[in-house]
């Protein structure tokens, strides 16, 4: 598959650029393969319903949309794809650490770089494509992010002390994505669950698991389930995560990201 790359200036939000191209495709279009990317988003939207803050110029805000080859249960396992993908893309191209944190937010040092939004949109009755939105914090210096992001969020910029080049990380980012689609598609979840093992940052720490605000449990993390959900150890016994966020308990004895 060669991607398609289809670049604006200013969107609301890639995410709903790629569900309006998917339903308004004709039977015959190819949309299998087609990333939107724009230089700024007016209403970027983020996990949870939040937003997700896209100044023009300074990071990678795209969307990449593929036709599903997996049952309708799999499907969220794509995002472990992608947020494989990043990762690896971001220790190619910049030698920075990148981690990953349960569901798909990848971190360095502790804060978070880029996350992801994975979108469903049938097509036909029995198929239907995946918009998988990425956003990578690339350019941006610490007054760019609003005040209650400035400890939690941080770019690559702000870690390699040098501005990034954005079209070549977008060209990697679609390269190992596409490599880590096919591997979940051919091999099944287990050799990309290994990948995502080896570069998270939760197995074996204390987390705490939330729901809008609100702390619902914690305990350690101690394993990603073959489904994707997140195994924790509390008093009761394992709890599978399947939603929501999860905090990791810093040295501090403080919970962030
Ligand atoms: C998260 O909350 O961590 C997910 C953030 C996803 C942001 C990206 S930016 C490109 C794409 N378009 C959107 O509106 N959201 C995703």
């Amino acid at each position: 598959m060669q991607w398609q790359i289809k670049t604006y200036e200013i969107l609301d939000s890639t995410n709903q650029e790629a569900k309006r191209l998917i339903q308004n495709t004709q039977m015959d279009e190819v949309l299998h393969g087609t990333v939107v990317t724009a230089g700024q988003q007016t209403s970027g939207k983020g996990r949870l319903g939040r937003a997700w803050i896209s100044p023009a110029g300074t990071g990678l805000w795209m969307t990449a949309i593929i036709k599903a080859q997996l049952s309708l249960e799999q499907t969220s396992l794509y995002s472990f794809a992608a947020a494989v993908s990043v990762a690896e893309a971001i220790r190619q191209t910049t030698g920075l650490m990148a981690q990953l944190k349960w569901p798909n937010d990848v971190l360095i040092d502790g804060k978070k770089v880029s996350g992801i939004l994975l979108e469903l949109v049938p097509c036909t009755a029995t198929e239907y494509y995946i918009a998988i939105g990425i956003g990578i914090n690339v350019n941006q210096e610490k007054k760019d992010f609003p005040s209650e992001l400035q400890e939690k969020a941080v770019s690559l910029a702000m870690l390699s002390n040098k501005r990034e080049e954005l079209t070549a990380l977008l060209s990697v980012v679609l390269q190992k994505l596409q490599e880590n689609c096919i591997l979940l598609e051919q091999y099944g979840f287990t050799p990309l669950r290994d990948k995502w093992k080896n570069l998270n940052c939760m197995i074996g720490r204390e987390v705490t698991v939330q729901k809008q605000g609100e702390t619902l449990y914690s305990g350690v993390a101690e394993d990603l389930a073959m489904d994707g959900t997140l195994l924790v150890r509390t008093v009761d016994g394992l709890t599978a995560v399947l939603a929501g966020d999860v905090s990791l308990r810093s040295k501090n004895g403080e919970y962030s990201f």
